[in-house]
């Protein structure tokens, strides 16, 4: 009967922690892409620490396309631009 608990207690703070992970985006266009393409290789705390300005933003995601990351061509502007908007520099 207490393994019953404790097994739902771990599975309950595996879910939460799964919720929070996903909502550690904030939404726009291109969010779903950086959800599904940018956590292939390593998890979103690299870009969501960041504050990047255009450019950089550019310049990190041809890095992972070259790295072997699937973006379209139309997915990298779309990438940039909500990185750009979302973990920007301040102006
Ligand atoms: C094919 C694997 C792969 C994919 C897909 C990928 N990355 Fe990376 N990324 C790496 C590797 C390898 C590194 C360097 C090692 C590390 O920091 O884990 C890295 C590092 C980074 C860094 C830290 C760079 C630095 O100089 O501090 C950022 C930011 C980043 N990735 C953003 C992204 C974004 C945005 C996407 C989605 C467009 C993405 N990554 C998709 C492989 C990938």
């Amino acid at each position: 009967m207490r393994t019953k608990i404790f097994v739902s207690l771990i599975l309950f703070l595996f879910n939460s922690q799964n919720v929070f992970s996903q909502s550690a985006l904030p939404v726009g266009e291109g969010s779903d892409i950086v959800e599904d393409v940018c956590t292939m290789c390593h998890d979103l705390t690299n870009i969501t620490d960041s504050k990047r300005s255009p450019e950089q933003w550019q310049f990190v995601v041809n890095q992972m396309v070259m790295q072997g990351a699937p973006l379209q061509d139309y997915e990298v502007d779309t990438v940039v631009e909500y990185l750009s908007n979302s973990f920007g520099i301040e102006k």
